[in-house]
């Protein structure tokens, strides 16, 4: 379970996260929306711990992300918007190597994400050749090395071909059955809706919402919205939330 207090994240300019309270229990996946700008990035980032100022409280199960960070490191995996990939290795290597510092037996694991994300034809080139959707696959599969607890991807699925996203969405809805926490941000609405059971939305920093599926389906049936139609009309005029 990932539990955030009253965060708040400030940058010179702009509080991009603004008093956000919020618990992600165990065994759901939670969609993370909002608008280009909306602090979805720099609420992850706080989790992650790659950004260490902050207003508020966040804790991994009993840890205290400020206290303990090299505790909380080995229960989540994270994919980064931009994944940043070592392109002298191979898509192999890079993985073995994430299990190694992760100290697990990935081995078949390994061959599993290879063949789920179809990268057998590329798995023993160089990153530096690899297309924009390869490095996202590679950057998620790093993610996925070893089952950490909690999973934390942040647009980690943009750029998946068909195949691909099937697969994915077959591995973290095992993953949510086995009691893990996975919180994914995606500007593709359908996707959320049809992977997460919580939807949570953020603008201009503040938790504008948080929604089950049923809650979904049940603005639908009251205003006959779909999701994207009412995601709008709620950006555009916070106070027709729930
Ligand atoms: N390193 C930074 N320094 C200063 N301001 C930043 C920094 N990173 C983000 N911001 C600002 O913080 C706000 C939130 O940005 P953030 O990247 O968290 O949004 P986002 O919801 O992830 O957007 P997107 O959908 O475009 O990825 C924006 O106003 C952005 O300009
Ligand atoms: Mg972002």
């Amino acid at each position: 379970m990932i539990k955030v207090s009253n965060l708040t994240i400030r940058y010179p300019e702009v509080v991009a996260v603004d008093n956000v309270s919020i618990q992600l229990k165990e065994g759901i996946i939670y969609g993370l929306v909002g608008p280009n700008g909306a602090g979805k990035s720099s609420f992850i980032k706080a989790l992650v711990g790659l950004i260490a100022e902050y207003d508020g409280d966040i804790y991994f199960d009993e840890f205290s992300r400020s206290k303990d960070r090299h505790i909380i490191k080995s229960l989540f995996g994270y994919a980064p918007e931009d994944p940043d990939l070592y392109p002298y290795l191979t898509g192999k290597e890079y993985l073995h190597m994430i299990a190694d510092i992760r100290q697990v037996d990935a081995n078949s694991q390994i061959k599993a994400l290879q063949s789920d994300f179809g990268l057998d034809n590329v798995f023993d080139d160089l990153i530096n050749r690899y297309s924009h959707g390869m490095r996202q696959k590679i950057s998620f599969a790093a993610a996925l090395i070893g089952e950490p607890k909690n999973l934390i991807l942040d647009e980690a699925l943009n750029g998946f071909d068909p195949i691909s996203q099937y697969n994915s969405k077959n591995i973290l809805l095992t993953l949510a059955r086995n009691g893990h926490t996975i919180l994914l941000s995606s500007h593709v609405l359908e996707l959320v809706e049809n992977w997460c059971q919580e939807i949570i939305i953020l603008n201009e920093g503040k938790l504008l919402a948080e929604y089950t599926l049923e809650q979904i389906e049940d603005i639908k049936a009251r205003t006959g919205k779909d999701f994207s139609e009412h995601f709008v009309s709620l950006v555009q005029r916070p106070s027709e939330g729930l």
